[in-house]
């Protein structure tokens, strides 16, 4: 059983360490952000919603976000856990989160919050680009795949996110710090929060989240 949240600005690594934290663990990846990127591909309701905020860089309402994540943590695959990528981002969603989980007789195990500077979040993110069927994240510099503009995963395309741009990006990590930030306070008062460094290799970032974890 693992519960866990992924807690870190746009750009820490979050997606990247969820793949390999799936893959040890066999818990689902939950990424809200990836939620409402499969519905504005798909052209819902709730995608062209999100789409306008996202394009700005700014949080989508937590009226939008609360209901889709907390039913999706009741899907059969998250009975033995589930890595939450994105959610909760503002203290009332943390609240609600918890309020949730408690009607469930469940709980969080273990907050990773990932810290990296900013200037080096805004080169990951300009730099960044993602497998348009997987998800998976890969930097032109830092982390290029095997062969240029195709996923090492699943051989789908590579394309550059919409906010990623720096204008967006700029404005997402001020965001993050006023909006998501406060939740460090919030998981530090629970007592439940690891703090990892985000700014080494792959594998060492990756190292420290499972030392967090437990094998
Ligand atoms: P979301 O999709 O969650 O984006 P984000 O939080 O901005 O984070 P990113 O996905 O950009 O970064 P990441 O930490 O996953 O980094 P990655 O691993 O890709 O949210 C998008 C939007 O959706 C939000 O702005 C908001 O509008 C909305 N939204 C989502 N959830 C919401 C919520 N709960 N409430 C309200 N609104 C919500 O890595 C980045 C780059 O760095 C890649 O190129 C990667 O290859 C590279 N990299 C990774 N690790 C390393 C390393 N160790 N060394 C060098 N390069 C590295
Ligand atoms: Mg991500």
């Amino acid at each position: 059983m693992l519960r866990t949240i992924l807690l870190g600005p746009p750009g820490a690594g979050k997606g990247t360490q969820a793949k390999m934290i799936i893959d040890k663990y066999g818990v689902p990846h939950i990424s809200t952000g990836d939620i409402f990127r499969e519905n504005i591909k798909n052209g819902t309701e709730l995608g062209k919603k999100a789409k306008e905020y996202m394009d700005k860089g700014e949080l989508v309402p937590d009226d939008l976000v609360i209901d889709l994540a907390t039913s999706r943590l009741l899907e059969k695959d998250c009975e033995n856990g589930f890595l939450l990528d994105g959610f909760p981002r503002t203290v009332y969603q943390a609240e609600k989160l918890d309020e949730f989980l408690s009607a469930h007789d469940s709980k969080i195990d273990v907050v990773l919050d990932i810290a990296v500077d900013k200037e080096e979040l805004i080169t990951r993110l300009t730099g960044r680009r993602v497998c348009k069927a997987c998800g998976a994240s890969y930097h032109v510099v830092n982390v290029p795949p095997k062969k240029e503009g195709i996923c090492d995963r699943c051989g789908a395309e590579l394309v550059q996110r919409a906010d990623d741009n720096l204008e967006t990006v700029t404005n997402r990590i001020d965001v993050y710090e006023a909006q998501t930030m406060p939740l460090i306070d919030y998981y530090e008062k629970n007592g439940n929060i690891a703090h990892i460094n985000g700014a080494g290799e792959l594998s060492d970032v990756f190292a420290e989240i499972v030392n967090a974890i437990g094998e």
